[in-house]
């Protein structure tokens, strides 16, 4: 939605994978510091997004949420205050229904008086659930909402988590920020599998302001390195929210690697904000392009079967014409390589190959007197 939020896929972080219904202030804020410690602000994770559970039993007598007083007992307005104070942003949870999902008070009918409490504790971002909708079309009930959180005045990224019901995507654009086009996830190859070919040819629906999202990432929560690395390539591909479900606090040095690659970042946060598309994926073997703004293509190589395979695609297949030859710019094994021809990988069964092509910028291109060396060495 054009409210100058999400410019690029939001990043950040939310508790809900990893802890469920275990959420508190304290975890919020140490993850927050492990953030910044980690490097991980740095490479531009922004949100610390608090999921459902957060709230007492019942709304106070004027009708207003109440945070649980054990789980939060600064309120969710001193866990923003932290976070703000650590240059990051916080996000809640809420149901566009009359419960939440865990069963505590919904939004549906109170969508004002929740925005501007919101707005009031300092919020940043509003993951919006869909339970408990009393079977009221969901665009009515997540525009509702949208129209509440923009009277306020705050800058609040506004995420709807329909589960890509009543087809959100075909919507979801003009109402918020990022539409969930899934069911949830869980921290297993099948069912990242699933999400990825559900979301994977949703491109057309996503640009600046407006994403498709595939759920929150669940690298470190136990698949495999390979599978991870796959999953945050996949995801970085399809210009989705990069929003970490792991324990960053306990998190291992290879799991913080995988969510602090930079290259596959700069991907994601691309500035065209153009979900990469399918070019072929026949037999499990896909090959998927995204045009990046400086003219170059991101292409992954994505091996879904079990058993190694060479993944080949070519420069006119993703998108990149008639030049002599090629910088392909490796974004794991951070190594640039030259090619006249085809654009080509070793893929391990389940994962991934990602690379940022680019036509061959020679000097000679500038200065048509300087003598070059074309011979690739
Ligand atoms: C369903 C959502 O899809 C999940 O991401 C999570 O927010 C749970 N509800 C919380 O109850």
């Amino acid at each position: 939605v054009d409210n100058g939020l999400a410019l690029t896929p939001p990043m950040g972080w939310n508790d809900w994978n990893a802890f469920g219904c275990n959420v508190s202030e304290q975890l919020v804020e140490q993850t927050a510091d492990k953030i910044v410690s980690s490097g991980l602000r740095a490479a531009g994770y922004q949100y610390l997004n608090i999921d459902d559970c957060w709230m007492g039993k019942s709304r106070d007598s004027g009708g207003n949420l109440v945070p649980d007083s054990t789980k939060f007992p600064h309120g969710i307005k001193g866990v923003a205050d932290y976070v703000h104070a650590k240059g990051l942003k916080l996000g809640i949870y809420e149901s566009a229904g009359t419960m939440t999902c865990a069963g505590y008070p919904g939004s549906l009918g109170h969508e004002q008086q929740d925005a501007n409490t919101f707005a009031t504790w300092g919020v940043d971002y509003l993951k919006y659930d869909n339970c408990n909708n009393m079977g009221i079309p969901a665009r009515q009930r997540y525009q509702a909402m949208g129209d509440a959180l923009a009277k306020t005045g705050r800058p609040i990224v506004y995420s709807l988590c329909d589960w890509g019901e009543e087809n959100v995507p075909s919507w979801g654009g003009s109402v918020g920020n990022l539409w969930r086009t899934t069911g949830d996830i869980d921290a297993s190859y099948g069912r990242m599998l699933a999400i990825f070919h559900q979301n994977v040819n949703l491109a057309a629906a996503a640009g600046p302001g407006s994403w498709n999202d595939p759920d929150m990432l669940e690298v470190g929560n136990g698949m495999t390195p390979t599978e991870d690395r796959t999953e945050f390539s996949l995801w970085a591909e399809m210009a989705a929210p990069l929003i970490s479900g792991t324990d960053l606090r306990s998190a291992s040095a290879d799991t913080l690697a995988i969510y602090g690659n930079k290259e596959v970042i700069a991907v994601d946060q691309d500035k065209l904000g153009r979900q990469g598309k399918p070019v072929s994926m026949a037999g499990g073997l896909d090959v998927l392009a995204k045009p990046l703004a400086d003219g170059s293509v991101a292409v992954t190589l994505f091996n879904e079967n079990t058993t190694p395979a060479v993944i080949s695609t070519t420069a006119s297949a993703i998108g990149l014409g008639a030049a002599k030859d090629y910088t392909v710019r490796d974004l794991w094994a951070h190594r640039t390589t030259e090619t006249a021809k085809a654009i080509s990988g070793f893929v391990p069964g389940h994962g991934t190959v990602m690379y940022r092509v680019a036509p061959t910028r020679r000097p000679d291109a500038y200065a048509p007197n300087v003598v070059v060396d074309t011979t690739g060495s």
